[in-house]
């Protein structure tokens, strides 16, 4: 259905951070139909799986997800298959949400949330282009067997493939490259290609496609050396694009960058536009049901759920308008409080992004 949501608060603090995503939603009147389900260990919990089959149907019929977060401690001793984690991997693979797109924006307002220096960071605009259906997350065969030779011969040895398809790689190009295109055209692609064969192949397939922007920059690098200037110059970035691990690394520390996780939204899409829309954090167990959660990256991924899956750009820019002006006005939940400025809770975080849209 063309404006069905489906809505996943998930675990933690999820309920009440998606709720003020709704509430926003709501308060824009657009044209959608909103639908919620349970995914994530209250999931398990219920149906005895993270992700019921009635949640991936109402996913998979729906034009995007609005994720909140999965995860608890409680299901840290459960089988893999079980845990939380698995909800969001399953829907990533089902839905083919194989794009994933991670901005890391330090707002002027929050220059020293950040734990680097304030010259380092001010003014930082990247763009994580994280791989996120293939590489050694789902590469097979994985498991556990014998040693058959060398020096730990008749062990068992856990494994898993890292591998990537050449269409793999090829779609996500095209995505990080115009993604570029509409930035700073810089694109730097993150490998091991010193060690790795599935590295080289990524090369040469960014090498390729590259070709057919003559306008972006391509620049590669090393996963070691993309870590360490990640916090040495991250101003010197534009995009990056990189597999489904080193992304998954890549983006937890650019996120730190910016010293306040709870401010930034992700979005993970399909050739269809249709799309999982997720703050970056997690599901934070210590303080859910407090009404201290920011509310803020959530709401920031519903409006990258109406640019992306809803080409409704001018409602996207209305909630990112409102959210940079209750920063200005000096709200802050407890994550980004500093002296000074006006500690607020989740729902109040919400009511004045919704006061401020009108
Ligand atoms: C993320 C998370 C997931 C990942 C986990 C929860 C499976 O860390 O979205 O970055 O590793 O992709
Ligand atoms: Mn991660």
């Amino acid at each position: 259905m063309s404006n069905l949501v489906a809505v996943l608060p998930g675990d933690g603090i999820g309920e009440e951070i998606i709720e003020q995503a709704v509430r926003v939603l709501s308060a824009l009147k657009l044209d959608l139909q909103l639908e919620k389900a349970d995914v994530g260990g209250r999931a398990y919990d219920v149906y005895g799986h993270p992700l019921p089959e009635h949640t991936l149907a109402l996913a998979k019929k729906a034009k995007a997800v609005l994720f909140g977060a999965v995860g608890d401690w409680k299901y840290d001793t459960l089988p893999r298959e079980f845990r939380p984690e698995q909800a969001i991997l399953g829907l990533r693979k089902n839905l083919g949400l194989f794009a994933n797109l991670r901005p890391a924006i330090l707002y002027p307002q929050l220059a020293n949330a950040s734990t680097l220096k304030p010259e380092i960071v001010s003014g930082l605009d990247i763009l994580i282009v994280r791989e996120l259906t293939g590489d050694v997350y789902f590469g097979t065969p994985r498991g556990n067997r014998r040693v058959e030779e060398g020096p730990f011969k008749g062990e068992q040895e856990g494994f898993d493939t890292m591998r990537y398809a050449e269409t793999e790689v090829r779609r996500i190009a095209h995505i990080a490259f115009q993604a570029a295109q509409k930035r700073q055209k810089k694109l730097c692609s993150v490998d091991k290609a010193n060690v790795l064969e599935t590295s080289q192949f990524w090369r040469h397939i960014m090498l390729e496609v590259a070709q057919e922007y003559p306008d972006v920059t391509l620049t590669h690098m090393y996963i070691d050396n993309a870590a360490m200037q990640l916090v040495r110059a991250p101003k010197a970035f534009d995009v990056i694009v990189t597999g489904n691990l080193f992304g998954d690394i890549l983006s937890d520390e650019a996120s730190m960058l910016t010293g306040s996780i709870g401010m930034l939204p992700s979005a993970s899409l399909n050739a269809s536009q249709q799309g999982l829309y997720e703050p970056s954090h997690g599901s934070a167990p210590d303080i859910a049901g407090k009404n201290l959660a920011n509310p803020l990256a959530t709401i920031l991924s519903a409006a990258m759920m109406l640019r992306f899956s809803f080409q409704n750009e001018e409602a996207a820019l209305r909630i990112e308008k409102a959210v940079a002006q209750v920063l200005e006005q000096g709200y802050r939940t407890p994550d980004i409080y500093e002296e000074g400025t006006t500690k607020v809770s989740t729902s109040e975080m919400g009511d004045a992004v919704i006061a401020t849209l009108i």
